[in-house]
C-alpha cells in the first residue's frame, strides 16, 4: 500500500496546527495546537517510513483477499494500554479523595484527573473495545472483508488522536464542562469527522456482506455507532468565542442545557456502555460457550424495547431539580420499565450457558464473562430503582452512585471486555 496522499494530508495538517500555535487567541489554544502539531508531525514520520519508492508495477501488494485483522491487532493493544492507563489514574484519584495533599494543582488535581479517568476508561478503553470487537465481529457475521480499504486505518488513529486531545486538555484546563462531554468544540469537531468514517466503515461491511442474514450483534453496534453520532451532535451544539481559541458556548441555556446534557449522558450509558457491549455478548458468550443463543426472539424484542425506552430516561438525573415535575416522572417511569428489557440481555446471555454450565468451572473466560453478565443484572436493577424519586433523594449526593456506577462499568463492561480480549489474543 502506498501511503503518499495521505502523509501530504497529515503534513499539510500538521503546518495548519503550527498556524494555529502561531495565531492563536488563548494560550491554552496554542499549547494545545503545538501538542496537535507534534502528534501530527511524529504520524508524518511514521507515514513517510511506510511509502513505497519502487516503480508502480513492482511496489509490495497488500493481501485484500481475507479479513482486515491488522488494524484489529493494534485495536486490542490500544484497549488494554488504556485500560491500565484509565484505571491508574482511578486509583490516583481514589487516592486524591482519601488523601486530599495529593492533589497537585493545577494540573493535577482531582477537578481535572477526573475527567481524565471517565474519559480514558469509557472512550479510550471501552471505545478501542467496541471498535475492535465491532470491526472483527462485522466481518465474521457478514463473511466480508472490512469496507473502505485503510479507511478503518484512519477510524483508528483518528479516534487515538481524539483521545490524546481530549485528555492532555482536560490536564491543561479545557472544558466545555459537560460531564462526559468534556472536550471542547474543536476536539469534538474532529471526533465527528472519525465517527463518519466508522459508521461508513461498519455499514459498507454490512452492506457488501455475503451472509443473508444481518445477525443481532450487528444490530446492537450499529445502534450504538448511529445513536452516539445524533448525542454527539447535539448535546455538543456550541458557539465558539473565536476560532482560533479554545473556549466555546453551548446553544442551550439553563435547564434545557441540564437536559440536553442528561438526555446524552444516560443515553452514552445506553448506548455506549450497554449497547455496543452487548453486541460483544451476543457474539463472544455463543462462541465461547460453543451454544446457540438462547432466545433470538428474546434478542430482538429486548434490542427494540431497549432502544425505544433508553431515550427516554435521562431526566431520572435530574431529580428535584428546577426541571419540570412532570419531565422528571416520566424520566423514572421510563426507567423503571427498562429494567424489563435490560433483563432480557441479562436472561439471554446467562441462558446461552444452558447445557454448557459445566463451564463455569472449567473455562475462566466464560467465568469472566458470566462475571459481565451478573454485573449487567445487578446494575440494571439497581438503576430502575435509584430512578425512584424517593430512592434517588437518599442516593444521590452519595457514593451509592459511584458503586452503581462502577458495579456496571467496571463488572460488566469491564469483565465482558476483558473475555472479548482473552478470547481475540490467540486468534489474531
Ligand atoms: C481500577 C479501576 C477503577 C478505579 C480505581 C476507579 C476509581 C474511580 C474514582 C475514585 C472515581 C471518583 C469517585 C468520586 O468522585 O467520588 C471514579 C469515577 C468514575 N469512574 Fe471509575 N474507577 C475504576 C474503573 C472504572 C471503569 C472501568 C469505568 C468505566 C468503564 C469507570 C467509570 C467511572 C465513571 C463514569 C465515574 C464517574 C461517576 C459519577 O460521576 O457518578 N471507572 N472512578
Ligand atoms: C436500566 C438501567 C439503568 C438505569 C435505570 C440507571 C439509572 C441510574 C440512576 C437513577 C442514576 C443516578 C442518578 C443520580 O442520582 O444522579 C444512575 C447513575 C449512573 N449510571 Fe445508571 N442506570 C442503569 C444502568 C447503568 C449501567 C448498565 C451503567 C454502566 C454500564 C450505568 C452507569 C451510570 C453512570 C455512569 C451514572 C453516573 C452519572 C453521573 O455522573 O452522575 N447505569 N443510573
Amino acid at each position: 500500500m502506498n501511503y503518499t496522499t495521505e502523509t501530504m494530508v497529515v503534513a499539510v495538517a500538521a503546518f495548519l496546527a503550527l498556524l494555529g500555535a502561531a495565531f492563536a487567541h488563548d494560550h491554552l489554544f496554542a499549547v494545545h495546537m503545538g501538542i496537535l502539531c507534534f502528534c501530527l508531525v511524529v504520524g508524518t514520520v511514521l507515514l513517510v517510513r511506510n511509502v513505497d519508492f519502487a516503480p508502480a508495477d513492482q511496489r509490495r501488494k497488500v493481501d485484500v483477499s481475507g479479513y482486515f485483522d491488522e488494524v484489529i491487532r493494534y485495536g486490542l493493544i490500544a484497549t488494554v494500554f488504556w485500560g491500565v492507563v484509565g484505571f491508574l489514574v482511578g486509583v490516583v484519584i481514589a487516592l486524591q479523595l482519601a488523601f486530599p495533599d495529593l492533589n497537585i494543582a493545577p494540573y493535577l488535581n482531582f477537578g481535572r484527573l477526573r475527567p481524565v479517568h471517565t474519559s480514558a476508561v469509557i472512550f479510550a478503553f471501552g471505545g478501542n473495545a467496541l471498535i475492535m470487537t465491532s470491526f472483527y465481529v462485522v466481518q465474521r457475521t457478514c463473511r466480508a472483508r472490512l469496507f473502505g480499504g485503510s479507511l478503518a486505518w484512519f477510524v483508528f488513529w483518528g479516534y487515538q488522536l481524539f483521545i490524546v486531545m481530549a485528555a492532555t486538555g482536560y490536564v491543561l484546563g479545557i472544558t466545555q464542562a459537560r460531564e462526559y462531554a468534556e472536550p471542547e468544540w474543536y476536539v469534538d469537531l474532529w471526533l465527528t469527522i472519525v465517527w463518519v468514517a466508522y459508521l461508513a466503515v461498519y455499514l459498507g461491511t454490512i452492506l457488501k456482506r455475503k451472509e443473508p442474514h444481518i445477525y443481532v450483534a450487528n444490530w446492537f453496534y450499529l445502534g450504538f455507532i448511529v445513536t452516539i453520532a445524533l448525542l454527539h451532535v447535539v448535546n455538543n451544539l456550541a458557539v465558539p468565542a473565536s476560532f482560533l481559541g479554545s473556549k466555546s458556548y453551548s446553544l442551550f441555556s439553563g435547564v434545557q442545557d441540564a437536559l440536553t446534557q442528561w438526555w446524552y449522558g444516560h443515553n452514552a450509558v445506553g448506548f455506549f456502555l450497554t449497547a455496543g457491549f452487548l453486541g460483544m455478548m451476543y457474539y463472544f458468550v455463543p462462541k465461547q460457550a460453543n451454544r446457540p443463543v438462547y432466545s433470538y426472539r428474546l434478542s430482538i424484542i429486548h434490542f427494540w424495547a431497549l432502544i425505544f425506552m433508553y431515550i427516554w430516561a435521562g431526566p431520572h438525573h435530574l431529580h428535584y431539580t428546577a426541571l419540570p415535575d412532570w419531565a422528571q416522572t416520566l424520566g423514572m417511569v421510563f426507567s423503571v420499565m427498562l429494567w424489563m428489557p435490560s433483563w432480557g440481555g441479562m436472561i439471554n446471555g446467562l441462558m446461552t450457558l444452558s447445557g454448557a454450565w459445566d463451564k463455569i468451572r472449567t473455562d475462566p473466560i466464560i467465568r469472566m464473562m458470566i462475571v459481565a453478565i451478573a454485573f449487567y443484572g445487578m446494575s440494571t436493577f439497581e438503576g430502575p430503582m435509584m430512578s425512584v424519586k424517593t430512592v434517588n433523594s437518599l442516593s444521590h449526593y452519595t457514593e451509592w452512585t459511584i458503586g452503581h456506577v462502577h458495579s456496571g462499568a467496571l463488572g460488566w463492561v469491564g469483565m465482558i471486555t476483558f473475555g472479548a480480549i482473552y478470547y481475540l489474543t490467540p486468534k489474531l
